[in-house]
């Protein structure tokens, strides 16, 4: 049997990937599969928390207990960050969030003119939801946790992360192949802004998200 050190407690989870909009059948989007932020979703609440799983394009099940909350771009995913967090005890951000969007979105498919070259695409920022919602803190002691991918240098590189973004843990992934995007297993590097380091290795996502909610659980009583 599982502890149940996060009941009482309502956790929002962010997972997949935003999808940028061209037109009405293209996007600029990612690789992430949502597979980390459902293990957390999951294990959550086995663990007996509220949740809510803001999920951006995974076509995965929804896990059973957790409330899903499904959501296309970075601004939509924004939203119902925001609006979650509201009465949050911690706030995992597992999505990958497109840093930059289309700045134009055009109603009708972009179509290819014979001996015309194509227009460029100007992207515009995304907000940053992560160190949004760190520097708000909808509620005093909310836990913010990130999650980041490097491909080197990654304890001085997720560090000046950790800062920049004011969250209080960060989960470190170093990128590879056969690593991270869509695999059943992942290792990482959790970096706390309190100065702890935790290292979990190569294994289930459940492991990874179990130790997150370990170190959730003990900064949260
Ligand atoms: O800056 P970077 O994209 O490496 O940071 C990754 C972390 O920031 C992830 O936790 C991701 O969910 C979050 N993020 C965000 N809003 C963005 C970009 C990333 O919340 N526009």
């Amino acid at each position: 049997a599982v502890e149940p050190d996060l009941a009482g407690r309502h956790v929002v989870v962010s997972a997949g990937g935003t999808r940028e909009p061209l037109d009405p059948v293209r996007f600029l989007g990612n690789r992430s599969s949502g597979k980390q932020g459902y293990a957390l979703a999951r294990t959550a609440v086995a663990r007996g928390a509220r949740v809510t799983l803001v999920a951006a394009n995974t076509g995965l099940p929804d896990p059973a207990g957790a409330d899903v909350v499904p959501v296309g771009t970075a601004v939509q995913l924004r939203e119902a960050v925001l609006k979650a967090a509201a009465d949050a005890d911690a706030v995992v951000m597992a999505a990958a969030v497109a840093d930059f969007r289309p700045g134009r979105y055009a109603e009708g498919k972009i179509k290819k003119r014979e001996g015309e070259e194509p227009a460029p695409v100007e992207l515009v920022r995304n907000p940053d939801i992560l160190a949004e919602i760190s520097a708000e803190r909808a509620r005093p002691g909310q836990l913010v946790v990130g999650f980041a991918a490097e491909t080197d240098d990654v304890v001085a590189n997720g560090r000046a992360k950790l800062a920049r973004k004011g969250c209080d843990l960060l989960v470190v992934n170093e990128v590879g192949e056969r690593k991270t995007f869509g695999a059943e297993e992942n290792e990482a590097l959790i970096l706390a802004a309190d100065g702890a380091e935790t290292s979990v290795p190569y294994g289930p996502k459940e492991a990874l998200a179990d130790t997150v909610w370990d170190l959730v659980a003990a900064r949260l009583s």
